[in-house]
């Protein structure tokens, strides 16, 4: 597959469903696609599957969580790509369970993984796209940041956060020509629930537009380039 878009795109949480789905809608696309990883056994199948359908995508190692390894990770993706236009913070966990019984671990767990790695991974890049004059960042939310959900105080509040960073960044970097947005990913699959039991996640697709379980990682990633496109 050709890809002549000369725009670079690092997506995190690379390996998951709709990491996945993004990377392939971007590469087909034309951008230059680098994701990010966690598991090395997960990244190796990843990548061997993404090579037999075609995609030549490289996967950089990084704990989005953690200051630090974030700072290795995009350095060295700078070192070899030159530098990041568009920044995808797409990875994320959950650990449900009422608030009632969460345990301390689980609740920072999913603060840190889905709230603070979007600050270790914009910071990191901001500049650069400020002197620039150019940059794009995505952030995958989820409508249970807005309305709230039953066993969901630590992702919901997460996600909720990560909304208030949005348009508070938006309005920072706007004159530099950085757009900072997040999209609103609904259920689409049952992999992510974790914790969640399916009736649960079965009421939640009830109540989104599309009404049904699976198929929906690649019209959520459609979702994703097309908001990139419009930028
Ligand atoms: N699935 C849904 O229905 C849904 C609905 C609304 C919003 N969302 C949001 O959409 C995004 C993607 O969801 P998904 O369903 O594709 O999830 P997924 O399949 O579970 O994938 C999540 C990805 O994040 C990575 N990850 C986890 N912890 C990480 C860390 N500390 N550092 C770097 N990467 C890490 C995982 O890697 P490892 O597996 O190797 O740890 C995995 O690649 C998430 O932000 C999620 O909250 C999903």
């Amino acid at each position: 597959m050709e890809n002549s878009n000369k725009r670079t795109v690092l997506i995190t949480g690379a390996t998951g469903g709709l990491g996945t789905a993004m990377c392939k809608e971007l590469y087909k696309d034309g951008y230059t696609v680098v994701g990010n990883y966690h598991t090395k056994e997960k990244a190796d199948k990843w990548m061997a599957q993404m090579k037999s359908e075609g995609f030549n995508i490289e996967l950089f190692y990084g704990d989005v969580s953690d200051y630090e390894s974030t700072g290795k990770m995009i350095a060295e993706i700078e070192s070899k790509y030159g530098h990041i236009d568009t920044l995808v913070n797409n990875a994320g966990i959950t650990r449900d369970g009422r608030l009632i019984n969460m345990k301390v671990e689980d609740w920072h767990a999913v603060i840190n993984t889905n709230l603070n790695s979007v600050f270790n991974c914009t910071r990191q890049v901001i500049q650069g796209m400020i002197d620039r004059n150019f940059g794009r960042i995505i952030n995958i939310s989820s409508v249970n940041g807005q309305r709230g959900q039953f066993g969901q105080t630590n992702y919901s509040a997460a996600k909720a956060g990560m909304h208030g960073f949005t348009k508070s960044l938006a309005m920072e970097v706007a004159k530099y020509g950085v757009t900072v947005k997040y999209y609103f990913a609904r259920i689409y699959w049952y992999r992510h629930g974790h914790g969640c039991s399916r009736k649960s996640i079965k009421s939640n697709c009830s109540a989104s537009a599309n009404g049904s379980l699976g198929r929906h990682a690649r019209s959520s990633a459609l979702g994703v380039v097309f908001s990139e496109r419009r930028n």
